[in-house]
């Protein structure tokens, strides 16, 4: 079986979360795509040419354990404005999408660029305030830092020229500002419980 899930939006929305129980509950792979960025992004951070980074990534990079951070995500957000990096990391994703056996996957570009043809295309999303909170409560430090490095970060991946965030035309959007994380699940299952049948 061939089928794809595509989970874009922006930052702390809680695509992860949702991507990860999507998986689980219908048995499909998982692709955490920004961790490819973060990966790209850290050894920029060190001095590596991003496009040489990009394209020699790793398993070991990653697994590197400080991918999650703040300034990881920062670095990551700063090398995906690149087209020569997005273009580095196209095969492997495509491949990924359609591999046997089903993908979700998750990142800001999937349903757009990577996959279209996605059997299930969602956009989560949540006000910035909801999405800083929850972040804030994961790495903790000053609260209105992190509000104004998630506004940063939204800026940059909406607004840059190479596949910006933004939702596929039949993407299905779920704003998950006010839900509880099972029932936001619950409404990301739905889809694809129809569809699968
Ligand atoms: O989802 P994340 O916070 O781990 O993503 C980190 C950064 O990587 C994000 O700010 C933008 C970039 N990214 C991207 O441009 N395209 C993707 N498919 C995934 C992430």
């Amino acid at each position: 079986m061939i089928f794809t899930i595509t989970v874009d939006g922006p930052a702390a929305a809680g695509k992860g979360t949702i991507s990860r129980a999507l998986a689980a509950r219908f048995g499909l792979a998982h692709l955490d795509t920004g961790l490819l960025y973060r990966a790209v992004g850290a050894k920029a951070a060190e001095g590596m040419d991003p496009v040489a980074a990009a394209e020699g990534l790793t398993a070991a990079d990653l697994a590197r354990d400080d991918l999650r951070s703040l300034a990881a995500g920062q670095a990551a957000s700063r090398v995906a404005v690149l087209p020569e990096v997005r273009r580095a990391l196209v095969e492997f994703q495509r491949r990924f999408a359609r591999r046997e056996g089903g993908a979700v996957l998750d990142g800001r570009d999937i349903g757009t660029v990577i996959c279209p043809e996605a059997e299930v295309k969602l956009f989560v999303t949540a006000s910035p305030e909801v999405r800083a909170h929850r972040r804030w409560l994961e790495v903790g430090g000053d609260a209105a830092q992190v509000l104004a490095e998630v506004r940063e970060r939204d800026e940059r991946d909406m607004n840059r020229a190479a596949a910006p965030l933004r939702p596929a035309a039949d993407a299905i959007i779920i704003d998950t500002s006010g839900l509880e994380i099972a029932e936001a699940i619950a409404r990301a299952a739905e889809p694809v419980a129809r569809r699968i049948g």
